[in-house]
């Protein structure tokens, strides 16, 4: 049975809520087999699909591409898409026809956007549009310009009183969840006892109603920075690059394919086109 709101808010206080970022059809239906209960087509595929050095590039037409082979695969988890740069932050009414886009392009269950009170005229306004919205609050990479970079937020008690306020002011305009990214654990805490709305946490301490990582970064899909907050579960990078080395030595020294790889003929039938 495919995750609603509901049922995800029923949880808060009894069970924690797990989430992964998805991108593609196959990572969809592996990560909805384990039971993973929210999936994330995050902008964040810029990074990690695009190649970009940030997300500020990547476009609503992105999101939706990815986010239908996502939705595709995600049989029962519950899928969120990121809104990108630019979509929401012009007016409330290119907020709800991006994200009313998004919904009907995709199929998917809800839109997050980033951005606490200054964007919760944009959260109500897609909210009553019928679309459940979820809020992203503490390190926001889109406004990394105006942020000075890539940092933990809240560790003031001028931020952290904003941090408390925005997430009483995205809960009252009626987010559903609200991510917490780079925010110190007490500060998480706090938050999620204060607001109705489920946190997921991403560098946010243990003490969120849920947890979401990049699924590059928990499978060690590469061997490049790893954050902090990131538990790398295996090491891909290793096993691709050693299967990538295998297979280009095996073509050189023909080894594959072999006999089982290849398909037969007839020798008469050979025979006759010579
Ligand atoms: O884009 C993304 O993957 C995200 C997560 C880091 C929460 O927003």
């Amino acid at each position: 049975m495919k995750n609603s709101t509901h049922k995800l808010l029923e949880q808060k206080g009894k069970r924690r809520i797990s989430m992964l970022t998805a991108y593609d059809f196959h990572t969809a239906c592996t990560i909805d087999e384990a039971g993973i209960d929210m999936i994330l087509v995050g902008d964040s595929l810029g990074n990690v699909m695009l190649g970009y050095e940030n997300t500020l590039a990547v476009t609503v037409e992105d999101m939706i591409h990815h986010g239908k082979a996502v939705c595709r695969g995600a049989k029962n988890a519950f899928v969120v898409i990121d809104m990108p740069f630019m979509s929401y932050q012009g007016s409330v009414y290119d907020a709800v026809m991006n994200a009313g886009r998004i919904l009907k392009e995709t199929n998917c269950q809800a839109v997050k956007l980033e951005g606490g009170a200054e964007y919760a005229d944009r959260i109500r306004a897609i909210v009553q549009a019928g679309i459940p919205v979820v809020a992203h609050l503490g390190l926001t990479p889109q406004s990394f310009n105006t942020l000075g970079g890539y940092k933990v937020q809240g560790k003031s008690l001028a931020v952290a009183q904003k941090l408390l306020a925005d997430a009483q002011a995205v809960t009252e305009a009626g987010a559903f969840a609200i991510t917490l990214e780079c925010v110190p654990e007490a500060l998480a805490k706090l938050i999620t006892e204060r607001t109705s709305a489920l946190t997921i946490g991403i560098g946010a301490g243990k003490y969120c109603d849920g947890q979401v990582l990049v699924y590059q970064d928990m499978l060690g899909y590469t061997d490049g920075f790893t954050p902090k907050f990131v538990k790398k579960y295996a090491d891909l990078h290793s096993v691709m690059l050693e299967a990538f080395k295998q297979y280009k030595a095996e073509c050189e020294a023909q080894t594959f394919p072999a006999p089982e790889h290849t398909f037969g003929i007839d020798d008469e039938v050979m025979g006759k086109l010579y």
